[in-house]
Formats: C-alpha cells, sequence, structure tokens
C-alpha cells in the first residue's frame, strides 16, 4: 500500500503556529503531526511514502528524510508553484494502481487499510472517507422569499453534513482528470469526475478524525493527546 500525503498547504489559519515552520512540522505534545502520521502509516502496513511538499519543503524534506528513521520508503516530490489539493498528484512517477491519498494536517484512527480494501473490492474510480457533523447555529434562521417575505423561522437549528475527511484512495485512471502543471483542487477533480459520470465510492467512519486547521482545532487536538499517543 502506497500513501501520498499532501503537505505543502500555506497553513495560513493556523498562525502564529506556522509562522516559521509548516503545518505538517506543527508539534502535537512533541510530536510533528506528520510524524504522527507516519508511523501511523507504517503500523497499518504502509511500505512506500510520497510528501508532496511546496511551502517551506526543505524544512519537512530535513525531518522525513528518506524515511529509514521511521522504517518507510520516503520520496518527496516538490512543486515549484503550489498546484493545490489535486495537481500535486500529476508530478508523482510511477504510482500504482490503487493509491491512498491524505491530507497532511489529519489525526484519526480509520483503519486506511480497511478503507482500501474497500476501494480495491469495488468498483469506484475514487473512494472518500466520510465523516457526520452536526453544525449548531447560534442565531435564529428565517426563510425568505425573494419578495422579501418572511416564510418560515427556526430557532438555532442544527445541520447536519457528510463531510469529507481529507483521506480517499484513488485509482490510477483518475490522473487523467487532473491537468498537468497547473493548480487544481480536489473539489473540482470531484466535480469533474461526477460531471463525467464516474463512480465515486464514500467510506463512512464514525471514530477519531481531528482537522487541525485553525488555532481552535490545534487546541482540541492538544488535548486529545492521550488519544493520539494511543494511535502510535
Ligand atoms: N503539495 C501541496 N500543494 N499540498 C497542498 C497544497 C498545495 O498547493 N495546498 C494544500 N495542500 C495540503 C495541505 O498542506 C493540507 O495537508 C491538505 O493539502 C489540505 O489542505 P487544507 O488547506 O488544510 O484544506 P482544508 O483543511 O481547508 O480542506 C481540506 O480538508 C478537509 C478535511 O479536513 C479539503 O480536502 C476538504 O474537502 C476536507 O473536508
Ligand atoms: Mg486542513
Amino acid at each position: 500500500m502506497e500513501v501520498v500525503i499532501l503537505a505543502g498547504g500555506k497553513g495560513s489559519r493556523l498562525l502564529p503556529h506556522t509562522a516559521e515552520i509548516p503545518k505538517p512540522l506543527v508539534p502535537i505534545g512533541d510530536t510533528p503531526i506528520v510524524e504522527i502520521l507516519l508511523r501511523q502509516l507504517k503500523k497499518a502496513g504502509v511500505t512506500k511514502v510520497h510528501m508532496a511538499v511546496s511551502h517551506m519543503a526543505n524544512l519537512i524534506m530535513n525531518v522525513v528524510g528518506d524515511g529509514n528513521k521511521f522504517g518507510l520508503e520516503i520520496v518527496c516530490s516538490t512543486e515549484e508553484k503550489p498546484l493545490s489539493t489535486a495537481g500535486p498528484l500529476k508530478l508523482i512517477k510511477h504510482l500504482p494502481e490503487h493509491f491512498v491519498v491524505a491530507n497532511g494536517d489529519i489525526l484519526s484512527d480509520i483503519d486506511i487499510r480497511a478503507l482500501y480494501n474497500q476501494h480495491v473490492a469495488g468498483d469506484a474510480l475514487l473512494s472518500i472517507a466520510t465523516y457526520e457533523r452536526e453544525e449548531n447555529i447560534d442565531y435564529g434562521v428565517l426563510e425568505t422569499s425573494a419578495e422579501n417575505v418572511v416564510t418560515g423561522f427556526s430557532e438555532k437549528p442544527s445541520y447536519h453534513f457528510t463531510v469529507s475527511m481529507g483521506i480517499y484512495v484513488f485509482s490510477r485512471a483518475v490522473l487523467e482528470f487532473i491537468p498537468r502543471g497547473k493548480p487544481f483542487g480536489f473539489d473540482e477533480l470531484v466535480l469533474e469526475l461526477l460531471q463525467r459520470g464516474k463512480k465515486i465510492a464514500s467510506y463512512p467512519y464514525d471514530g477519531y478524525w481531528q482537522d487541525i486547521g485553525r488555532p481552535d482545532d490545534y487546541a482540541r487536538a492538544q488535548a486529545d493527546i492521550e488519544r493520539i499517543k494511543g494511535l502510535l
């Protein structure tokens, strides 16, 4: 099982933690996020990891090296200009028939082997791990018509969403739908595949999942430190 880790984002929403180090190197306890991820991947039986890097690439490459210290083969793929969240895959040579792609800022105890196996056994071109989220609105929410007439009212409602966890399995055929040499987002890729009638599978998950995007997410991850140590 090979994995691509997307690790080239600017991490602007996590300032000031990302002023001098890129987001994958921000520590949880005293371990950089990327190191937690790599140790988990090793435990899951992964052999080779491609790190797609761009912003502060050298710092990340120095920390992960050739992967030897994690018992993995790590190859870094550097973008001269950031290619967003699907574009970087086009630069990586010799990807296998199926491979995992994961954001570099996610902590989760999802069993990626099970996700991978579901994908390989099915006929979808892409599988997306999904999570159920409730968003509570702190206001009274109105429905209004185009004529500014109130047609509905709901006090502090909760909305339910199925969200993408930022962990996927790709079949290599998906690479044909990614343009070369220009920024192309995973969101654009999904819309392109749907428009062309290609099958995308979801993989619902309800265990631990935390995206380290904003300072409050980071604080939550720090508070979950014992749980995160349990992942290693
Ligand atoms: N190599 C490379 N190049 N990596 C990038 C680039 C780039 O240009 N831009 C972003 N990344 C990496 C980031 O480092 C991060 O690990 C991952 O791609 C996702 O980027 P974020 O900027 O963290 O995206 P997000 O958190 O707003 O949204 C993403 O994650 C959500 C789940 O946490 C999306 O994938 C959403 O659809 C998803 O729900
Ligand atoms: Mg993120």
